[in-house]
């Protein structure tokens, strides 16, 4: 396991491009996979997770070549995966896990497939249950509703279904099982989450329609290989926000970053906050909204942040927890339960590194109450090999006083594997 040790640090400058956005670099291999030619695309993010499903659908009998600037993935169409001839690993991700086993489902083969220690612990009812709906064969092979998952193909129906969660990976694999069914399929989430599947889908040829918090999908659309340029990863950029805001001094510029509005609560948040960002050069690349930011360090306070805007900024709750740390009063984060079943416990983690680094923290049933504004010192962070706990706290430290080591730092390799060579590069 590797440590980091980091100091306080005086104001960050410089631009940077944040690495591609990892649920975008998922999905172009996933559609790209099932769609007839060759998807070609820029700026995928070679991060731990999108390798993993770069590995699942090579196993599937996709051939995907990894040059230089781009990935080319060679589409069978949508009947064209074949059996793998081992278990599929999905390693730390959840996204892979969650989509592939929608289309898993519909496949005329059995499937295995499992993941990490972390993945072996999270909820996959929250799929196996919508998908047994549609008529899939899908069980925890250690019936604890986990995976190891068994996925045994069959003919799918269309539902409609009304999900509990706001879960862009439950969402999107009941969608991509509504590929293959004999009818429409629709999801109904409580709050919006993340639209990039609905979003390329469509741009690959799928017949699918959103309709306030319900989407659909016709079945059996022939789907066309696409170029796909990957925005950069705002929950990447999430880091650099975050320590340009509270280092004093700090002027930076990030290129490139995706502004889906299902993705930019973090924006909306620093500003409430009080934060400065200028969106500079805005564009549209297949559908998704890119800005490049400009944040200056700010003086902040406190906010409470509920309801529907969680989903859009559910992976920025802990950078933003440390963002309350350094802000003048109470912040409230409610309505965020969903944290305790991401790659660690991220309400549990947060409050207890966050608390040893001094700050006045309580964890609640749904979230955290953080009166921030007392100066934090550094601490031993331990990361639960969780890549955004490890990033959170690199941020925490740069305005700690006093050294602060971060245990298990190779974990940002999930998403972001040259975070510390950036860090690095904006505090010359
Ligand atoms: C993701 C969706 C989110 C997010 C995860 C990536 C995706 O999970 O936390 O990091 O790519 O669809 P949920 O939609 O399950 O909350």
């Amino acid at each position: 396991m590797a440590n980091i040790t980091l100091q306080k640090a005086s104001a960050l400058r410089g631009e940077i491009a944040v690495p591609g956005d990892k649920s975008i670099s998922h999905r172009a291999i996933m559609f790209g996979a099932l769609s007839e030619g060759i998807t070609e695309v820029s700026h995928f993010l070679k991060g731990a997770d999108c390798l993993s499903t770069i590995d699942c659908f090579r196993r599937l009998g996709i051939t995907i070549e990894e040059k230089e600037e781009l990935i080319l993935v060679h589409g069978k169409g949508l009947h064209g995966l074949k059996a793998p001839d081992r278990m599929l690993d999905t390693g730390n991700s959840g996204t892979t896990t969650r989509l592939i086993s929608g289309i898993l489902a519909a496949q005329p083969f059995t499937t295995e497939l499992t993941g990490d220690s972390s993945i072996q612990k999270r909820p996959m009812k929250r799929i196996m249950e919508p998908l047994s709906m549609m008529g899939a064969d899908i069980v925890s092979i250690r019936d604890n509703g986990c995976a190891p998952l068994r996925i045994c193909g069959k003919q799918l129906h269309g539902i409609d279904y009304i999900s509990k969660v706001a879960s862009a990976q439950v969402k999107s694999a009941i969608l991509l099982a509504g590929l293959y069914a004999d009818g429409i399929t629709s999801v109904t989430e409580p709050a919006v989450s993340r639209n990039h599947s609905e979003i390329m889908l469509s741009c690959f040829g799928a017949d699918i329609q959103s309709q306030g918090n319900t989407v659909s999908i016709h079945p059996e659309p022939v789907l066309h290989a696409r170029k796909v340029i990957v925005p950069g990863d705002i929950s990447s950029a999430a880091y650099f926000i975050a320590a340009a805001l509270v280092t004093d001094g700090s002027e930076i510029l990030l290129k490139n970053v995706g502004i889906n509005p299902t993705r930019d609560g973090i924006l909306r948040v620093a500003e409430a906050m009080g934060a400065s960002i200028t969106y500079l050069s805005r564009s549209d690349d297949g559908g998704e909204p890119v800005a490049d930011l400009l944040v200056r360090s700010s003086a902040l306070h406190g906010v409470t942040i509920e309801g529907e805007i969680i989903p859009t900024l559910i992976d920025e709750l802990p950078v933003i927890a440390v963002m309350a740390a350094y802000a003048e009063g109470t912040t409230v984060i409610k309505d965020a339960a969903e944290l305790k079943v991401k790659e660690s416990n991220r309400i549990d983690v947060m409050v207890t590194n966050l608390l040893a680094m001094g700050c006045d923290i309580e964890g609640t049933e749904d979230g955290m109450i953080i009166r921030g504004g007392k100066p934090l010192h550094g601490s031993v962070i331990d990361s639960r090999a969780d890549h955004r706990v490890a990033m959170s706290f690199a941020v925490a430290a740069l305005a700690a006083e006093g050294e602060t080591v971060i245990q298990g730092s190779e974990c940002v390799d999930i998403s972001y594997p040259e975070f510390f060579k950036d860090l690095k590069k904006l505090q010359k």
